[in-house]
């Protein structure tokens, strides 16, 4: 039940989120995403496009199947087959909706489409009411909404909900829309959509200038009563807006924004890890809410003022949005128990068996290294549990490097349950690593980029590296982190090659649009 002033927050990080490039997720990490989203208290979990593949099908099917509270939305195409294939990946969840689309500009409806305007009406239509046949959770999109005609975006409302539609959504496609003139767009299609009252409003906008919150703070001021928002701003090209930007601004700024949200604030950190973990797409230093800069005081004048009293320079209390600023937490005589309750407090809810396997890396750690923070916890579920069930994993490396030898690496893979080895060299340590894998899994991957860096401060640090892979056309990321940076190394190229294994056999079928 939503009030008036409740914004519904629409979460796409595992849709439109994971059309970042490299970015995609097996069912196991989506489903895992999803549990934290609704635990975050997001409204609709747009949980995928069940049409583009059979993996997206299986993944919207068991987030369906799973999920108490949240919506559970499917992305179709405005065609019967999609809308069928959606539905069936979705018919179990204890809240459905089916969100299908068709685009509604000039552009879109001539070049992408083909399609005349009237043909493109005929076809939301129907669309929609093929889905109101099956549920009274019917979401419409005209795609390209922010560049269509105003009259004739109007003119397919009002019929899209006369056909049963009760969400429908104006989406800035290419990210081409500036607040005022977005704002004005939504009081345009209000006052001029006859029964704009039976059908909830919602707005979707792209970052491409940089102005997707904008944008969509804007719209709520115009009336907007849903967001459509991703987890760190992810998503195609610049991403989308992202929920922390619009939450927060919300909830810091009650006397401008009278409207609320159900958002469990505390969690909007730990979510925001998790998404940056299971991706492998980084959170920019300096990015607002949750970059690792973002409640960083570094001049003095400001120090002394947030000493004296935080709100001088600090407009959000850090704890609001669930980081813990002393986050010096457990070490070498920290039992299970302690373990498991900071692994809860981060946001992640482990078997007895993934905790067994966090705990044992967790021992060899604190013999390294004195004092374990939240980066290292979460480094340690990463390999420990984000990254179980692959296709390859490393049983042994050795590697030999200097100023006076070949650099060599000698190392062992399991694959598919197989032990195998091999030794090579390289221009240096991590070529000769590198090398040496590609030879023993048989794969020809191009290394686009490697990073490297430390987790924490002090030179016992964890080291983590992020690698992006290419082979036939199919990007993937890998993550990889330990103490040693050449394990971390390894780690991270086979957690790429595990990932492009992964979408070798799930195939996602790339539409025109999408
Ligand atoms: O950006 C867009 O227009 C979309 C639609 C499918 C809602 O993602
Ligand atoms: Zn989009």
């Amino acid at each position: 039940m939503t009030t008036d002033n409740q914004i519904i927050i629409f979460d796409t990080t595992l849709r439109d989120g994971e059309q970042s490039p490299g970015a995609s997720m097996n069912q196991a990490e989506k489903l895992r995403i999803a549990t934290q989203l609704e635990k975050l208290g997001v409204n609709v979990i747009e949980a995928g496009f069940p049409a583009a593949s059979e993996g997206d099908f299986e993944a919207v099917k068991a987030i369906a199947e799973t999920l108490k509270t949240a919506q559970v939305a499917a992305l179709c195409r405005a065609n019967e087959d999609d809308i069928k294939r959606g539905w069936e990946a979705i018919k179990d969840a204890a809240h459905p909706r089916i969100h299908t689309f068709i685009a509604t500009s000039e552009l879109h409806m001539k070049y992408k489409l083909q399609m005349e305007p009237e043909k493109v009406l005929e076809q939301a239509i129907k669309s929609v009411k093929l889905a109101a046949s099956f549920t009274d959770n019917v979401e419409f999109s005209a795609e390209d909404g922010s560049r269509s005609d105003r009259d004739f975006l109007c003119k397919v409302f009002e019929a899209v909900i006369d056909a049963g539609a009760t969400t429908v959504n104006l989406p800035d496609t290419v990210g081409y829309a500036i607040p005022e003139e977005y704002a004005q767009l939504v009081t345009y299609v209000m006052e001029n959509t006859p029964n704009m009252h039976k059908a909830v409003l919602s707005v979707h906008c792209h970052n491409d200038l940089g102005l997707a919150t904008s944008n969509t703070l804007a719209a709520i001021k115009a009336g907007a009563r849903q967001v459509e928002v991703t987890v760190n701003g992810i998503g195609e090209r610049a991403g989308n807006t992202s929920l922390e930007e619009v939450v927060m601004s919300l909830h810091t700024r009650p006397n401008y924004f009278p409207q609320t949200t159900t958002i469990d604030t505390k969690r909007i950190y730990p979510t925001s890890r998790l998404v940056s973990m299971i991706t492998g797409i980084l959170v920019q230093p300096n990015r607002a809410i949750v970059g690792a800069n973002a409640f960083a005081h570094e001049a003095g004048i400001h120090q002394d003022g947030v000493l004296k009293n935080p709100m001088t320079y600090e407009i959000m209390n850090p704890e609001t949005i669930g980081l813990n600023k002393n986050n010096l937490v457990l070490g070498k005589h920290s039992g299970r128990h302690a373990l498991n309750d900071h692994v809860q407090k981060l946001g992640y809810n482990l078997t007895k068996e993934e905790l067994d396997r966090v705990f044992e890396k967790f021992k060899r750690l604190a013999d390294k290294k004195k004092s374990i923070q939240d980066e290292d916890i979460e480094a340690l579920i990463n390999e420990g549990v984000l990254r179980s069930s692959e296709t390859f994993c490393l049983e042994y490396i050795h590697v030999l490097s200097g100023n006076t030898v070949f650099p060599t690496a000698s190392v062992q893979l399991n694959i598919n349950g197989q032990p195998v080895q091999g030794a090579t060299e390289g221009t240096g340590p991590i070529d000769a690593v590198y090398n040496i894998i590609s030879k023993l899994t048989g794969t020809k991957s191009k290394l686009l980029r490697f990073t490297i860096s430390a987790l924490t401060e002090g030179t016992d640090a964890q080291g983590e590296v992020m690698v992006r892979l290419e082979e036939d056309g199919i990007v993937a990321l890998g993550k990889g982190s330990d103490s040693d940076i050449i394990i971390a190394s390894a780690l991270a190229y086979i957690n790429g090659l595990n990932r492009l294994e992964y979408l070798k056999k799930h195939p996602v079928v790339k539409h025109e649009n999408l």
